[in-house]
């Protein structure tokens, strides 16, 4: 696959807990490297678009709600096959389904606050990315 970058963000429930910097060893150990990072509050505006896709979903005002509930981490994650390492390391998106030893099977408390987002594929990624950093702000 070759060296790629994705999105992540270290949601609400996850920064609540103050578990960004064992988050952020998980990657690293993983061999990801995080190229670009910053805590943000997400606006309803914001939570909205990022996640247009599941608009007509029963979840949607949920989700955008629980993602404006408290300060995220926006990260730029760089390493070999990073979109699928990365989705290695999170887990399935349900916590009660994923793998042991992955975030959300450590850290998730729900569907919903399941700590961790990645990028699914490389066109989101390239979009998710665009859509919170400038170009300068990734260093690689
Ligand atoms: P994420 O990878 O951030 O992408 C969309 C999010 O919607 C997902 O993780 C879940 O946290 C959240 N979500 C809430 N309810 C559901 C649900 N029933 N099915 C799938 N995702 C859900």
């Amino acid at each position: 696959m070759g060296i790629e970058r994705t999105f992540s963000i270290i949601k609400p429930d996850a920064t609540r807990r103050n578990l960004t910097g064992k988050i952020n060893a998980m990657f690293e150990e993983a061999g990801l490297r995080i190229v670009a990072q910053k805590r943000a509050h997400l606006t309803k505006a914001q939570a909205e678009t990022f996640y247009a896709v599941h608009a007509e979903r029963a979840f949607f005002n949920d989700l955008v709600s629980f993602m404006t509930s408290g300060p995220v981490v926006l990260q730029v994650l760089e390493g070999e096959d990073a979109i699928a390492k990365n989705r290695e390391v999170m887990g399935a998106t349900n916590p009660a389904t994923a793998d042991e030893g992955t975030v959300r099977k450590l850290y998730g408390e729900s569907v919903e606050a399941n700590s961790v987002h990645g990028s699914d594929a490389p066109e989101t990624a390239a979009e998710e990315i665009a859509f919170f950093f400038a170009g300068a702000e990734i260093v690689g």
